[in-house]
């Protein structure tokens, strides 16, 4: 008889929660289950075979349907531009995956590569096209899902969230500040398809797993100078800068516009790299189209919970205590095939919309709302708004 891995509790309870409030799978649905083979054996879409079964166990339990696709994704370079390239052409979404996808009523990725909002167009635009609920699960590893990370209930993280997004007012000045001298200030711009923000109880098809930004909030006039250690890893990686950068880099705007970069060679790389995209973009290259930031207590790893130094980082970039601004405008443009989501992250600052600050002594503070503190009084047995009685290692 061959040995089957035991499920942790923990691991149980994130994947339960990630089935029914997450993805909401219901019975007779046809889930899609995907993940690619790289990272099995460290490739960038860092996966294991546990996840994968312990998903699927958990879908046909709740008289789902479920296929899975172990899929190879396009070998290519991780920097998109420079010389030889086109960034103007991109890889494919696997023609075997895309039509799987159009004929599911649920996706369920652990993929990085086919993520929603940072990678391919065409991922957003099959989605979006066929209207499939998209839910991105990001704990793809048992010692992911049973972190206090996976554990925090997604019915609170998702009320900080809500209650983040209600804040952000239509025409409201926006102030970002930090210790390290950064401030950076403009104003909130209504959302296309709705008249304010705090109507986003779902993000369209568009769900991850944990919850881990409150919804992008566009913006305009943009002005100040903003000191950064890192931007977000997928577009580090396509940029060809380190994550965190060796010193920081000074971000200088205007009129809603990036004019310089300053400090060490990752500024300079930033520099080549914008002038090169907008050759694609145009002046858009250079626009600060939103910003918004982290929402979860819990999303600080250790490394013995996941060894891969950039996927913390990425984990960390939904932590309560970080926000960014977006550096460039790829949206408008319908034929540039990749969705430009550079994020100039500050962590441990304050944002203030209009009179109500939003992150505060490097914590978001809709923490405090009372419909938040009311769904966490439900959840007494795990790890919550007080993450650090959870900790295994203090800080
Ligand atoms: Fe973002």
């Amino acid at each position: 008889m061959r040995s089957v891995p035991l499920i942790p509790k923990q691991a149980a309870i994130a994947v339960a929660d990630m089935i029914d409030n997450c993805a909401k799978v219901k019975p007779g649905m046809h889930v899609l289950l995907v993940a690619a083979n790289d990272g099995m054996y460290g490739g960038i879409n860092i996966v294991d075979s546990e996840t994968i079964a312990w998903l699927h166990s958990a879908i046909v339990q709740r008289g789902a349907d479920a296929t899975v696709i172990w899929c190879d994704l396009p070998i290519r370079p991780t920097v998109l531009w420079g010389e030889g390239a086109d960034p103007g052409k991109a890889w494919r979404v696997p023609p075997i995956v895309a039509s799987a996808m159009k004929g599911a009523d649920c996706i369920i990725s652990n993929a990085v590569d086919l993520t929603f909002e940072e990678e391919l167009r065409e991922t957003a635009d099959i989605l979006e096209e066929h209207n499939i609920p998209y839910a991105r699960n990001m704990a793809t590893t048992g010692s992911l899902l049973t972190s206090n990370w996976a554990l925090t209930p997604y019915e609170l993280v998702s009320e900080i969230r809500v209650q983040a997004c209600a804040l952000a007012v239509p025409g409201a000045k926006w102030v970002m500040t930090h210790p390290n001298g950064s401030h950076v200030e403009g104003y909130v711009v209504k959302p296309d398809d709705m008249d304010d923000y705090g109507h986003y109880r779902d993000i369209g098809v568009y769900r991850p797993f944990p919850e881990g930004v409150w919804s992008s909030i566009k913006a305009r006039d943009a002005e100040g100078v903003g000191i950064i250690n890192e931007i977000g890893v997928i577009w580090a990686r396509h940029i060809g800068v380190p994550c965190p950068f060796k010193e920081p880099v000074k971000v200088f705007i205007e009129k809603g516009q990036i004019k310089k970069f300053e400090g060490g060679t990752a500024a300079e790389t930033l520099t080549r790299f914008y002038q090169f995209i907008a050759k694609y973009l145009g002046e858009a290259a250079y626009e600060v189209r939103g910003f918004h930031g982290g929402v979860h207590p819990s999303a600080i790893l250790e490394p013995h919970q996941c060894p891969d130094a950039p996927y913390r980082h990425f984990i960390e970039h939904h932590h309560w205590s970080s926000f960014h601004f977006h550096m460039g405008n790829s949206r408008r443009s319908k034929t540039f095939p990749y969705l430009m989501h550079i994020s100039a992250e500050l962590r441990g600052g304050d944002l203030k919309i209009g009179d109500k600050y939003v992150y505060k002594d490097g914590r978001i503070t809709t923490a405090d709302h009372p419909k938040v503190r009311a769904i966490a009084a439900k959840y007494k047995d795990r790890p919550g708004l007080e993450p650090e009685k959870w900790l295994q290692t203090p800080r």
